[in-house]
């Protein structure tokens, strides 16, 4: 489905009933990324899995898109979808990034934060560095040159042996990014503030989900979020890498699944 925000039409899909799981997605990824999830959880919740601005079919409207805006544009969002009761943010990476501006902004619409291959903390200098070059790149060599340079470090050493069709179409679909898109993104996430201050100030219950053998964000980061929140739980997914919930779906959904007990009424 599609519908029309303040300033551009975002694409969502929306199943399911009951408590509202918002799942966002990383970089540059879109809503698919969700595939293995949105019909198996949708018994458990109502799964809303929109695409960012500028990714899968959401209009591609120029950056940079700061992680403020891309939460403000899923509360908008949630407001054309009449949510008015707080809600479950399921974040990776950079849906991560977004779901700690999210809890900053609007934290009384918060009810329970699962936070996938993600990390708190900002970019070192040399990370900023290579947003800059990476944004260079995807304007001089194109969006697929860039989805060929990430691809083989998204997964686990298992994935690439034994699913290359997963690999290939998280390709395309890394492929099917705008190039507004990709570089919106790079920017607002070069800038984004630390969010180990927001850890502590988390209230609700928090589920961490982590591929042990994630490259792009290493278990460390992982387990140093879990030790500075109120409460959250740690769960490793053994042969997975940073696209835990595509490599591993079985496990994902399962952790997903028992978190979402507590919240029965
Ligand atoms: C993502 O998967 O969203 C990205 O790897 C996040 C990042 O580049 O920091």
């Amino acid at each position: 489905m599609r519908i029309k925000l303040s300033d551009f039409t975002i694409a969502y899909e929306d199943t399911g009933r009951g408590l509202p799981l918002l799942l966002i997605h990383g970089f540059p990824f879109n809503h698919r990324m969700w595939h293995p999830q949105i019909e198996a959880l949708s018994g458990s919740a109502r799964v809303i899995a929109p695409d960012l601005r500028g990714h899968g079919e959401s209009t591609p409207v120029p950056g940079p898109y700061s992680m403020d805006q891309l939460a403000g544009d899923l509360a908008e969002l949630l407001d054309t979808l009449n949510v008015k009761q707080p809600i479950v943010l399921c974040g990776l990476s950079m849906g991560g990034y977004i779901s700690f501006a999210f809890y900053r902004r609007f934290p009384g619409r918060v009810a329970g934060l699962i936070l996938a291959a993600t990390r708190a903390k900002p970019d070192t200098q040399e990370g900023k560095a290579n947003r800059d070059k990476t944004a260079e790149k995807t304007r001089k060599e194109g969006v697929r040159s860039v989805a060929d340079s990430m691809i083989e470090k998204l997964f686990a050493p298992q994935t690439l042996r034994q699913n290359p069709d997963l690999v290939e179409q998280v390709r395309t679909m890394m492929a099917g990014t705008s190039e507004e898109g990709m570089i919106g993104a790079l920017m607002g996430m070069k800038e984004r503030p630390d969010s180990t201050p927001t850890l502590e100030e988390i209230q609700p219950p928090a589920l961490i989900i982590h591929g042990r053998d994630d490259q792009i964000v290493p278990l460390e980061e992982a387990e140093a979020m879990q030790s500075t929140m109120r409460d959250a739980k740690l769960v490793v997914v053994p042969d997975a890498g940073h696209l835990v919930n595509m490599e591993q779906p079985e496990a994902f959904n399962h952790a997903v699944r028992r978190y979402l007990e507590q919240f029965r009424v």
